[in-house]
Protein backbone atom coordinates (compact mmCIF):
# COMPACT_ATOMS: atom_id res chain seq x y z
CA UNK A 1 0.00 0.00 0.00
CA UNK A 2 2.69 2.48 0.76
CA UNK A 3 4.49 1.72 -2.85
CA UNK A 4 0.93 2.36 -4.27
CA UNK A 5 0.33 5.55 -2.16
CA UNK A 6 4.42 6.62 -3.60
CA UNK A 7 3.46 5.81 -7.02
CA UNK A 8 0.24 7.45 -7.15
CA UNK A 9 2.02 10.62 -5.60
CA UNK A 10 4.58 10.00 -8.63
CA UNK A 11 1.98 9.83 -11.31
CA UNK A 12 0.16 13.20 -10.02
CA UNK A 13 3.41 15.10 -9.80
CA UNK A 14 3.85 14.11 -13.32
CA UNK A 15 0.38 14.63 -14.50
CA UNK A 16 0.53 18.06 -12.78
CA UNK A 17 3.82 19.17 -14.34
CA UNK A 18 3.69 17.94 -17.68
CA UNK A 19 0.06 15.83 -18.42
CA UNK A 20 1.84 12.95 -19.19
CA UNK A 21 -0.37 9.92 -19.53
CA UNK A 22 0.72 7.68 -17.07
CA UNK A 23 -0.40 3.74 -16.85
CA UNK A 24 -3.65 2.96 -18.32
CA UNK A 25 -7.23 0.74 -17.77
CA UNK A 26 -10.26 0.74 -19.39
CA UNK A 27 -13.33 2.11 -17.73
CA UNK A 28 -15.78 5.03 -17.30
CA UNK A 29 -16.00 7.01 -14.57
CA UNK A 30 -18.62 9.95 -13.89
CA UNK A 31 -17.56 13.06 -12.85
CA UNK A 32 -20.44 15.22 -10.99
CA UNK A 33 -19.32 19.15 -10.77
CA UNK A 34 -21.87 20.99 -8.14
CA UNK A 35 -21.99 24.62 -8.11
CA UNK A 36 -22.63 25.46 -4.42
CA UNK A 37 -22.79 29.24 -5.51
CA UNK A 38 -24.64 31.68 -5.43
CA UNK A 39 -23.61 32.64 -9.55
CA UNK A 40 -22.79 30.80 -12.30
CA UNK A 41 -19.54 28.94 -13.20
CA UNK A 42 -17.63 26.89 -15.57
CA UNK A 43 -16.80 23.62 -15.00
CA UNK A 44 -13.74 22.56 -16.75
CA UNK A 45 -12.25 19.14 -17.42
CA UNK A 46 -9.26 17.45 -18.75
CA UNK A 47 -8.04 13.77 -18.97
CA UNK A 48 -5.29 11.56 -19.74
CA UNK A 49 -7.50 10.25 -22.75
CA UNK A 50 -7.30 13.86 -24.22
CA UNK A 51 -10.75 14.45 -23.68
CA UNK A 52 -11.41 18.32 -22.64
CA UNK A 53 -14.58 19.41 -21.29
CA UNK A 54 -15.68 23.03 -20.50
CA UNK A 55 -19.81 22.98 -19.30
CA UNK A 56 -21.86 25.49 -18.12
CA UNK A 57 -23.06 24.99 -13.77
CA UNK A 58 -26.18 27.34 -13.28
CA UNK A 59 -25.67 28.84 -9.70
CA UNK A 60 -26.91 26.04 -7.36
CA UNK A 61 -26.72 23.58 -9.96
CA UNK A 62 -25.18 19.99 -10.94
CA UNK A 63 -23.40 18.76 -13.96
CA UNK A 64 -22.50 14.93 -14.90
CA UNK A 65 -18.87 16.41 -16.23
CA UNK A 66 -18.12 14.39 -19.16
CA UNK A 67 -17.18 11.23 -18.75
CA UNK A 68 -14.40 9.50 -20.95
CA UNK A 69 -14.92 7.49 -23.92
CA UNK A 70 -15.54 3.22 -22.18
CA UNK A 71 -13.33 2.54 -24.99
CA UNK A 72 -10.58 4.89 -24.26
CA UNK A 73 -8.30 4.45 -21.31
CA UNK A 74 -8.74 6.49 -18.55
CA UNK A 75 -5.56 7.09 -16.11
CA UNK A 76 -5.93 10.57 -15.00
CA UNK A 77 -8.58 13.75 -14.52
CA UNK A 78 -8.24 17.22 -13.50
CA UNK A 79 -11.28 19.44 -12.54
CA UNK A 80 -11.75 23.37 -12.12
CA UNK A 81 -14.12 25.76 -12.58
CA UNK A 82 -14.06 29.95 -12.92
CA UNK A 83 -17.05 32.01 -12.62
CA UNK A 84 -18.78 33.01 -15.79
CA UNK A 85 -21.48 31.79 -18.26
CA UNK A 86 -19.58 31.56 -21.31
CA UNK A 87 -18.41 28.00 -22.18
CA UNK A 88 -15.21 28.14 -24.06
CA UNK A 89 -12.21 25.63 -23.49
CA UNK A 90 -9.42 28.15 -24.50
CA UNK A 91 -11.14 30.08 -21.07
CA UNK A 92 -10.76 26.74 -19.35
CA UNK A 93 -7.00 26.57 -20.23
CA UNK A 94 -6.28 30.10 -18.99
CA UNK A 95 -8.06 29.72 -16.12
CA UNK A 96 -6.20 26.81 -15.30
CA UNK A 97 -3.35 28.61 -13.55
CA UNK A 98 -6.03 30.51 -11.38
CA UNK A 99 -7.31 27.42 -9.85
CA UNK A 100 -7.45 25.29 -7.14
CA UNK A 101 -7.74 21.38 -9.01
CA UNK A 102 -9.48 18.32 -8.43
CA UNK A 103 -7.10 15.48 -9.63
CA UNK A 104 -7.52 11.89 -9.66
CA UNK A 105 -5.97 8.84 -10.85
CA UNK A 106 -8.52 5.79 -11.77
CA UNK A 107 -7.38 2.40 -10.99
CA UNK A 108 -3.80 3.54 -10.64
CA UNK A 109 -2.88 0.53 -8.81
CA UNK A 110 -4.35 -2.67 -7.84
CA UNK A 111 -8.38 -1.32 -7.96
CA UNK A 112 -7.52 1.54 -6.07
CA UNK A 113 -8.29 5.34 -7.40
CA UNK A 114 -6.23 8.19 -6.08
CA UNK A 115 -7.27 12.13 -5.62
CA UNK A 116 -6.35 15.21 -4.31
CA UNK A 117 -7.25 18.87 -4.01
CA UNK A 118 -4.50 21.02 -5.17
CA UNK A 119 -3.45 24.71 -4.12
CA UNK A 120 -0.02 24.48 -6.14
CA UNK A 121 -1.33 26.84 -8.59
CA UNK A 122 -3.86 29.00 -7.03
CA UNK A 123 -7.12 28.78 -5.10
CA UNK A 124 -10.32 29.86 -6.32
CA UNK A 125 -13.32 27.93 -5.20
CA UNK A 126 -13.74 25.61 -2.08
CA UNK A 127 -13.87 22.35 -3.33
CA UNK A 128 -14.91 19.09 -1.95
CA UNK A 129 -14.31 15.45 -3.05
CA UNK A 130 -17.04 13.33 -2.37
CA UNK A 131 -16.83 9.88 -3.87
CA UNK A 132 -20.03 8.35 -4.71
CA UNK A 133 -21.83 5.31 -3.06
CA UNK A 134 -18.93 4.32 -0.82
CA UNK A 135 -19.43 6.24 2.29
CA UNK A 136 -15.93 5.09 3.56
CA UNK A 137 -13.76 6.95 1.21
CA UNK A 138 -12.37 10.06 2.31
CA UNK A 139 -13.90 13.33 1.33
CA UNK A 140 -11.03 16.31 1.67
CA UNK A 141 -12.07 19.94 1.55
CA UNK A 142 -10.53 22.78 1.14
CA UNK A 143 -12.99 26.26 2.10
CA UNK A 144 -11.36 29.85 2.02
CA UNK A 145 -13.63 32.04 3.85
CA UNK A 146 -12.21 35.37 2.66
CA UNK A 147 -10.32 35.23 -0.27
CA UNK A 148 -9.30 38.93 -0.19
CA UNK A 149 -8.24 38.93 3.43
CA UNK A 150 -6.37 35.25 3.02
CA UNK A 151 -4.49 36.71 -0.61
CA UNK A 152 -1.37 38.15 1.01
CA UNK A 153 2.29 38.92 -0.41
CA UNK A 154 4.48 37.01 -1.93
CA UNK A 155 0.57 35.63 -3.06
CA UNK A 156 -1.54 38.06 -5.21
CA UNK A 157 -5.18 38.08 -6.61
CA UNK A 158 -5.69 37.11 -10.06
CA UNK A 159 -8.46 39.18 -11.03
CA UNK A 160 -9.93 37.44 -14.32
CA UNK A 161 -10.52 34.61 -15.52
CA UNK A 162 -10.19 32.87 -12.46
CA UNK A 163 -10.20 35.32 -9.90
CA UNK A 164 -8.17 33.45 -7.93
CA UNK A 165 -4.92 33.60 -5.38
CA UNK A 166 -2.11 33.52 -7.03
CA UNK A 167 0.09 30.64 -5.06
CA UNK A 168 3.85 32.22 -6.32
CA UNK A 169 5.82 29.16 -4.70
CA UNK A 170 3.27 26.18 -5.74
CA UNK A 171 5.63 24.96 -7.90
CA UNK A 172 8.63 24.67 -5.40
CA UNK A 173 9.38 21.60 -3.83
CA UNK A 174 10.04 22.59 -0.25
CA UNK A 175 7.26 25.35 1.95
CA UNK A 176 7.67 28.96 1.77
CA UNK A 177 5.81 31.15 3.66
CA UNK A 178 3.58 32.00 0.80
CA UNK A 179 2.77 28.32 0.67
CA UNK A 180 2.47 27.32 4.13
CA UNK A 181 -0.10 30.17 3.92
CA UNK A 182 -2.23 27.62 1.95
CA UNK A 183 -1.45 25.10 3.97
CA UNK A 184 -2.67 26.23 6.95
CA UNK A 185 -6.14 27.60 5.56
CA UNK A 186 -6.37 24.17 3.97
CA UNK A 187 -4.83 21.15 5.98
CA UNK A 188 -6.28 18.78 3.10
CA UNK A 189 -4.85 20.08 0.11
CA UNK A 190 -1.72 19.91 -1.61
CA UNK A 191 -0.19 23.27 -1.46
CA UNK A 192 3.49 22.77 -3.06
CA UNK A 193 4.46 20.44 -5.48
CA UNK A 194 5.76 17.85 -3.61
CA UNK A 195 3.01 18.27 -0.50
CA UNK A 196 1.90 15.11 -0.49
CA UNK A 197 1.87 13.37 2.87
CA UNK A 198 -1.43 12.73 4.03
CA UNK A 199 -3.28 14.68 1.38
CA UNK A 200 -3.58 12.03 -1.32
CA UNK A 201 -6.65 10.51 -0.54
CA UNK A 202 -7.67 6.35 -1.41
CA UNK A 203 -11.09 4.63 -3.08
CA UNK A 204 -11.31 1.32 -4.06
CA UNK A 205 -11.90 1.87 -8.23
CA UNK A 206 -15.33 1.57 -9.65
CA UNK A 207 -17.33 4.71 -7.82
CA UNK A 208 -17.96 7.97 -9.34
CA UNK A 209 -17.11 11.35 -8.27
CA UNK A 210 -18.59 14.62 -6.87
CA UNK A 211 -16.57 17.71 -6.62
CA UNK A 212 -18.60 20.45 -5.12
CA UNK A 213 -17.28 23.62 -5.68
CA UNK A 214 -18.44 26.58 -3.33
CA UNK A 215 -17.78 30.21 -2.64
CA UNK A 216 -17.81 32.02 0.60
C1 LIG B 1 -4.03 -5.14 -3.09
O1 LIG B 1 -5.35 -5.25 -2.53
C2 LIG B 1 -5.53 -6.43 -1.78
C3 LIG B 1 -7.01 -6.50 -1.38
O2 LIG B 1 -7.45 -5.27 -0.85
C4 LIG B 1 -4.58 -6.40 -0.56
O3 LIG B 1 -4.73 -7.58 0.18
C5 LIG B 1 -3.14 -6.27 -1.07
O4 LIG B 1 -2.26 -6.12 0.03
C6 LIG B 1 -2.97 -5.07 -1.99
N1 LIG B 1 -1.64 -5.03 -2.55
C7 LIG B 1 -0.90 -3.92 -2.62
C8 LIG B 1 0.44 -4.07 -3.26
O5 LIG B 1 -1.27 -2.83 -2.19
C1 LIG C 1 -24.55 15.07 -8.83
O1 LIG C 1 -24.46 14.40 -7.58
C2 LIG C 1 -25.37 14.89 -6.62
C3 LIG C 1 -25.10 14.18 -5.32
O2 LIG C 1 -25.12 12.80 -5.49
C4 LIG C 1 -26.80 14.68 -7.14
O3 LIG C 1 -27.71 15.25 -6.22
C5 LIG C 1 -26.96 15.37 -8.49
O4 LIG C 1 -28.23 15.07 -9.03
C6 LIG C 1 -25.89 14.89 -9.46
N1 LIG C 1 -26.01 15.67 -10.69
C7 LIG C 1 -25.94 15.13 -11.90
C8 LIG C 1 -26.10 16.07 -13.06
O5 LIG C 1 -25.76 13.95 -12.09
C1 LIG D 1 -19.85 35.87 -23.35
O1 LIG D 1 -20.26 35.70 -24.71
C2 LIG D 1 -21.00 36.82 -25.19
C3 LIG D 1 -21.51 36.46 -26.59
O2 LIG D 1 -20.49 35.91 -27.38
C4 LIG D 1 -20.06 38.04 -25.23
O3 LIG D 1 -20.77 39.19 -25.69
C5 LIG D 1 -19.57 38.32 -23.80
O4 LIG D 1 -18.61 39.37 -23.82
C6 LIG D 1 -18.92 37.07 -23.22
N1 LIG D 1 -18.63 37.32 -21.81
C7 LIG D 1 -17.46 37.03 -21.27
C8 LIG D 1 -17.30 37.33 -19.83
O5 LIG D 1 -16.55 36.51 -21.89
C1 LIG E 1 -7.89 -2.25 -12.63
O1 LIG E 1 -6.77 -2.59 -13.44
C2 LIG E 1 -6.47 -3.97 -13.45
C3 LIG E 1 -5.23 -4.17 -14.30
O2 LIG E 1 -4.24 -3.24 -13.95
C4 LIG E 1 -7.65 -4.73 -14.02
O3 LIG E 1 -7.38 -6.12 -13.96
C5 LIG E 1 -8.91 -4.42 -13.19
O4 LIG E 1 -10.03 -5.04 -13.78
C6 LIG E 1 -9.16 -2.92 -13.12
N1 LIG E 1 -10.23 -2.67 -12.18
C7 LIG E 1 -11.35 -2.02 -12.50
C8 LIG E 1 -12.37 -1.89 -11.42
O5 LIG E 1 -11.53 -1.52 -13.60
C1 LIG F 1 -13.04 40.11 3.26
O1 LIG F 1 -11.85 40.72 3.67
C2 LIG F 1 -11.71 42.07 3.18
C3 LIG F 1 -10.30 42.53 3.50
O2 LIG F 1 -9.95 42.23 4.83
C4 LIG F 1 -12.79 42.91 3.82
O3 LIG F 1 -12.68 44.23 3.35
C5 LIG F 1 -14.17 42.35 3.43
O4 LIG F 1 -15.19 43.04 4.10
C6 LIG F 1 -14.25 40.86 3.78
N1 LIG F 1 -15.46 40.34 3.19
C7 LIG F 1 -16.33 39.64 3.88
C8 LIG F 1 -17.52 39.12 3.13
O5 LIG F 1 -16.20 39.41 5.08
C1 LIG G 1 -15.35 1.26 0.68
O1 LIG G 1 -14.14 1.93 0.91
C2 LIG G 1 -13.37 1.37 1.94
C3 LIG G 1 -12.19 2.30 2.19
O2 LIG G 1 -11.40 2.47 1.04
C4 LIG G 1 -12.95 -0.05 1.55
O3 LIG G 1 -12.20 -0.64 2.60
C5 LIG G 1 -14.19 -0.87 1.26
O4 LIG G 1 -13.80 -2.15 0.76
C6 LIG G 1 -15.07 -0.18 0.23
N1 LIG G 1 -16.33 -0.90 0.06
C7 LIG G 1 -16.80 -1.14 -1.15
C8 LIG G 1 -18.11 -1.89 -1.18
O5 LIG G 1 -16.25 -0.82 -2.19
Amino acid sequence: MKNAVRIAALALLISVLSCFVIGSVDGTVVFNGTNQCPYNIIVCYTDSAATSASIFAAAGGSVAVQSPDPQVSLASAQIWAYPGSNVSLSDCVSAKPQADLAEFTINSSNNTDFYLISNVNAYNFGITINPQGNDSCPTPSCSIPNITNFCQEPNFLTGPLGDGCYNTAGSNVSPTPGTMAFANACPDAVSYLTDVTGKIFACPTGHNYEVVFSCS
